[in-house]
């Protein structure tokens, strides 16, 4: 899968990608329809931002300083190294989205769960690729969306292993989603929480 084209940061911008997006062919592969898998490099994912923020607090709930997630959640991850957005747009609406970029010691969370693993799998962390999102509207979920996005996210990536945060009870879609794509719990995090790995070649 090709990256998106390079469009401007304007929430227009956003709009005609979206609009580019819902016209090419469907995805049969994922059986979903007519829905376009997207996926793009940091300098497209730019216009996407404000689709993004809107269905934000519809999967995972209000956000409390929206000028914080632009300038600062949004925007440092974006900056970092390989960074890539996946979306699932129909008729130019965003419906679910996904992005990850490479983790490197001294990041926050890559020391967080370098902590929590202890020096049996410090090699996990570091060069590894970080999945952070990955997020379907709630009206469709449960008909492949999040599959495609995991799936477009991790494809082509040159990482030897990627790591990624999700919900410690196994009955939880992320943490069923991810098991069944071949990922295993490492250990421990946050209350609730657990930090899941996976080998992306051998
Ligand atoms: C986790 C999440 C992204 C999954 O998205 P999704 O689009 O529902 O995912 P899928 O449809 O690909 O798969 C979910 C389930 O639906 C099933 N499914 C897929 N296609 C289906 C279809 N056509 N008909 C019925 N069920 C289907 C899958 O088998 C899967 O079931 P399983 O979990 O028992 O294996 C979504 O639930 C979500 O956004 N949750 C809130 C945010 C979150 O928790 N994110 C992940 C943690 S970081």
């Amino acid at each position: 899968m090709s990256d998106g084209p390079t469009v401007g940061e304007s929430t227009a911008g956003a709009r005609m990608a979206g609009a580019r997006m819902a016209g090419a062919r469907s995805d049969s592969e994922a059986g979903v329809g007519d829905v376009r898998i997207g996926r793009h490099s940091a300098p497209a994912a730019g216009a996407f931002r404000d689709q993004v923020l809107a269905l934000w607090p519809e999967v995972f709930g209000p956000v409390a300083d929206e000028g914080d997630w632009r300038d600062r959640f949004w925007e440092q991850h974006r900056s970092r190294d390989d960074f890539r957005l996946v979306t699932a747009v129909s008729a130019g609406e965003l419906l679910g989205f996904g992005w990850g970029y490479t983790g490197q010691r001294g990041q926050w969370w890559s020391d967080v769960v370098a902590e929590a693993l202890g020096a049996g799998d410090a090699d996990w962390v570091g060069g590894h690729f970080e999945l952070v999102e990955l997020a379907v509207r709630p009206a469709q979920q449960g008909r492949g969306l999040g599959g495609a996005l995991h799936d477009a996210l991790l494809d082509d990536l040159p990482h030897s292993r990627t790591l990624l945060q999700t919900d410690a009870d196994a009955r939880g879609a992320g943490h069923r989603l991810y098991r069944r794509r071949g990922w295993s719990v490492l250990g421990d995090l946050a209350p609730q929480k657990v930090v899941m790995g996976k080998h992306l070649r051998a």
